[in-house]
């Protein structure tokens, strides 16, 4: 990988990920995504990366969930890449905050309609009393609603705007090609550092 070929760290972003859709098993959208609390406890899960809107990394979640409440105090986040089939991983830091309510309500809309009930019907980081419990709530909202479903207030979209990037690259016996992109103060500019592995 020639770095000073690389202008857009957003660009070699999407040829990777079309690259996996084409070779992962499932979920090549997966990431991990990490999130601190106030109290500096780090806490990871896997979600979906849903879009990139401008530089900044979207997925949609319960807002009063763990990760929520985490992004609430500290508002900082760092993703995980790592695709398997093509053995790359893509890390990212940065900012997280919320979409525009439009943004979540367009989202939410596409989805179907199991999943729209879902998000009404889970209290999603909570302690659940049993699963005939979650189940009840379901059947109770079926009943409620028709095809016109309202998105919770409680539930929508974060951005993690990047500050960083490191693209990794698989090499022989462990000599992996990585590199690190970093914004400078002009928009759309990015310098590029090649790391030892
Ligand atoms: C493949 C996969 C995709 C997932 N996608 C999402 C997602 O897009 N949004 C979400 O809230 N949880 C998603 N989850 C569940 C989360 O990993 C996690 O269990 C949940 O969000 C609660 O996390 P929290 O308690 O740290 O907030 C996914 C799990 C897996 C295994």
């Amino acid at each position: 990988m020639e770095l000073d070929r690389i202008v857009d760290p957003i660009l070699l972003f999407k040829n990777w990920l079309s690259e996996a859709e084409k070779n992962e098993i499932r979920d090549p959208n997966a990431m991990q995504l990490a999130t601190v609390s106030k109290n500096g406890m780090p806490s990871v899960r896997t979600v979906l990366l849903k879009d990139i809107i401008d530089t900044s990394f979207v997925f949609y979640t319960n807002y009063e969930s763990r990760k929520s409440n985490e992004i609430n105090e500290t508002a900082k986040g760092a993703i995980c890449f790592y695709w398997k089939s093509l053995n790359r991983q893509v890390r990212l830091t940065g900012s997280v905050n919320k979409v525009s309510d439009q943004v979540s309500d367009k989202y939410y809309q596409s989805r179907s309609r199991g999943s729209r009930i879902g998000a009404w019907a889970s209290k999603q980081s909570r302690e659940l009393e049993s699963r005939e419990v979650l189940m009840e709530k379901v059947k109770l909202l079926e009943s409620k609603y028709d095809e016109d479903i309202p998105r919770p207030t409680f539930w929508g979209g974060f951005a993690l705007k990047p500050d960083e990037f490191e693209f990794w690259e698989d090499g022989d016996f462990r000599l992996h090609d990585r590199f690190v992109l970093k914004p400078t103060s002009l928009k759309n500019e990015w310098t590029a550092k090649r790391y030892y592995p």
